[in-house]
């Protein structure tokens, strides 16, 4: 990137997002979007962070302990996320580097895309797709693609944040029983039409079980074979967090094995899911590509914030959305 005259800060940006916000970038610094439809490679993002003030970076963006210490004026990343378990916020704090992300603007069209998973996979709505597609809808049938009740049915939330509040916001419109566990509340307490259980009872009494929680060291495989075998007969999976909450090979044996009656995953691990992964041959998984957040509105409002959030730490702040406020962000030659 343009350096030696130009005193401006320099940011690189991952991926193309909203025009606005890059043209509001472009009034503070020089500014460089990465110009292609995929990430990019792990070399070139490191290259970049070598010359730059800040990065706009996506969920696919590795930004590990290597390529904070390669960055040395780095003094923000910003994630167009809410989740942050793409970057090493440790790594980042102590290189005084601030760690901006996008709360709050996605819960409403991510708890959408859960409960689009819970009816697809209630209703069978792509198994049904598919055969009308391949010319295999025959003739109205009175055990056809017989689904699940969701209407009345007992949701279980796991993760009681935003988006899984908003989740239960969308079941009780359906007349659904909301249980769901949280490290805050108490066992039993109602909070906003929910009941919180302990994890066990949840798994046990659930119809559909969907997940809202981050991906953190304690949330790896949080659901696996022993917690999938608790699961009541038939129950449906749902996962818009990320892939590896969910142990992915005791997945597949549970629904292989008819115990779990379908799932909705929206993240997989890997992502893109593996060509071979066995689930994507189980007709009644429904699998989408890593859109909870995927709608023109809530894109447009995650890239203003994260745009504001590095604007905020050029001019001497901190991001109003900061994931390690205790930073002592770093000061560079220029900065
Ligand atoms: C997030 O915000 O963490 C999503 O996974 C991407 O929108």
């Amino acid at each position: 990137m343009q350096r030696m005259t130009e005193t401006r800060p320099r940011v690189f940006v991952t991926r193309a997002i909203a025009p606005e916000a890059i043209a509001k970038l472009r009034k503070h610094a020089i500014v460089e979007v990465w110009p292609r439809d995929t990430p990019p490679p792990y070399a070139q993002l490191k290259g970049r962070a070598r010359e730059v003030d800040a990065l706009l970076t996506m969920v696919t963006d590795r930004i590990d302990a290597a390529l904070i210490a390669a960055a040395p004026e780095l003094r923000v990343i910003s994630n167009l996320a809410v989740g942050l378990d793409n970057i090493d916020i440790a790594a980042a704090t102590a290189a005084g580097i601030a760690v901006g992300h996008t709360p709050g603007v996605l819960t409403d069209a991510t708890a959408d895309l859960a409960f689009a998973l819970l009816m697809a996979a209630a209703r069978r709505i792509a198994e049904g797709d598919r055969e009308v597609r391949a010319g295999k809808w025959r003739t109205w049938g009175p055990a056809v693609l017989l689904g699940r009740d969701v209407f009345g049915a007992t949701l279980g939330i796991i993760g009681w944040g935003k988006i899984g509040r908003a989740m239960a916001r969308r079941g009780r419109g359906f007349n659904m029983r909301v249980l769901y566990t949280s490290r805050a509340a108490r066992e039993n307490e109602p909070v906003l039409g929910g009941t919180q259980v302990s994890m066990t009872r949840l798994l046990k009494e659930s119809d559909f079980v969907s997940l809202h929680v981050p991906l953190t060291p304690q949330t790896r495989h949080l659901i696996s074979t022993k917690e999938l075998a608790l699961m009541k007969p038939g129950a449906i999976l749902i996962n818009t967090a990320r892939g590896a909450v969910v142990d992915q090979r005791a997945l597949y044996r549970s629904l292989k094995d008819g115990h779990l009656g379908g799932a909705g995953l929206d993240v997989t691990e890997p992502e893109p899911i593996a060509r071979k992964d066995p689930l994507r041959k189980l007709p009644n998984v429904v699998i989408t590509p890593h859109i909870g957040s995927a709608t023109d509105t809530t894109r447009n409002k995650m890239a203003d914030i994260a745009t504001e959030n590095i604007l905020a730490v050029l001019n001497g702040g901190l991001p109003r959305f900061c994931a390690n406020p205790q930073v002592v962000v770093r000061r560079v030659s220029g900065g």
